[in-house]
């Protein structure tokens, strides 16, 4: 049995896609708050999971940076209640973590072998997350994700979905192009853990999608998908002032991946245009 926390959110509406066949629980806040863990504990002993996907966080990194309690409680005592109950039940943890975690200097995309200096609230809470699941067990996979799009006509709610409704919307919009980073496309990501938790080779992973961009490259392609007429003018992260600080450069490398010869992630330009071929067309068709 394979549960999972946070199906509701982005990458768990893949997740019954991706593992077809294979016995799930599939977990919400309402169903189980990680952060309680005699919520934790009870599913546990109910399900008795061989297999624990957590994907549950606090991920609006805005947020984050103004209620850092919630942030702690959700992404720090939330994954050490689940890594808990893994060690008591001899489950397996995948826990997605974020390529957000470095400081941003670095020139090349980060690898599994840099060391990580959070930013802001929110990757703090998730590195402290890593450093947890890696004091409390000896099973775990840490994944780490990029800038994730995915979620299609419901759970899209991040840069993909406002760039479509902007395209159509507008004439002109601005873009920032001085952050990098690397997409991961969610359904790409689970196909990836899909191949990894069947291997006995526990650790770090970075998962993205071939290429580094700027949200204004993703932007322009986006456009040009959708063939939009929309003039995208490029514009430094200062014109969109945001709560929390974010690094010059979150782009990852599938390094591990790739030493294994497991990377098969396809470039972010071909997953995009996968994704919004995909969900999109659907979206944009019911509108
Ligand atoms: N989104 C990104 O850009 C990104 C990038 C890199 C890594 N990640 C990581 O990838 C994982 C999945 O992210 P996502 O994009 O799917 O996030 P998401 O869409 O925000 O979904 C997260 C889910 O977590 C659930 N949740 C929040 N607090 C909870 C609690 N106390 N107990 C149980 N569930 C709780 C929420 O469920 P309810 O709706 O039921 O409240 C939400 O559906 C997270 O660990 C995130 O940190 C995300």
């Amino acid at each position: 049995m394979i549960l999972v926390t946070g199906a509701n959110g982005m990458v768990g509406g893949y997740v019954e896609e991706v593992f077809d066949g294979e016995p799930l629980t599939l977990t919400d806040s309402s169903s189980m708050d990680v952060v309680d863990f005699e919520s934790v504990r009870k599913t546990f002993e109910k399900i008795r999971p061989k297999v624990v996907l957590h994907l549950a966080a606090a991920t609006d990194v805005d947020r984050c940076e103004t209620e850092v309690d919630w942030a702690f409680k959700t992404n720090v005592i939330g994954t050490q209640n689940i890594a808990a109950a893994c060690n008591n039940f001899n489950a397996l943890l995948v826990y997605v973590s974020t390529g957000g975690l470095f400081d941003g200097s670095k020139i090349d995309p980060y690898t599994e072998f840099d060391h990580p200096s959070p930013v802001n609230v929110y990757a703090k809470t998730k590195y402290e997350g890593e450093k947890i699941v890696r004091n409390l067990l000896n099973r775990y996979f840490i994944i780490r994700a990029g800038w994730m799009i995915g979620g299609g006509k419901q759970k899209d709610k991040k840069f993909v979905s406002k760039m479509v409704a902007l395209c159509q919307s507008q004439d002109t919009i601005h873009v920032v192009s001085d952050k990098l980073g690397t997409l991961t496309y969610a359904r790409d990501l689970l196909e990836i853990i899909k191949k990894l938790i069947g291997t006995p080779f526990y650790g770090l992973y970075h998962v993205a999608n071939q290429g580094v961009c700027s949200r204004y490259d993703v932007a322009l392609e986006i456009a040009k998908i959708l063939k939009s007429s929309v003039k995208i003018f490029s514009v430094g992260s200062d014109f969109f002032p945001l709560p929390a600080p974010r690094p010059r450069s979150e782009a990852i490398q599938n390094y591990m991946l790739s030493l294994r010869g497991l990377d098969s992630m396809p470039s972010w330009r071909e997953t995009l245009q996968a994704y919004l071929h995909t969900w999109l067309k659907v979206w944009i068709a019911v509108k």
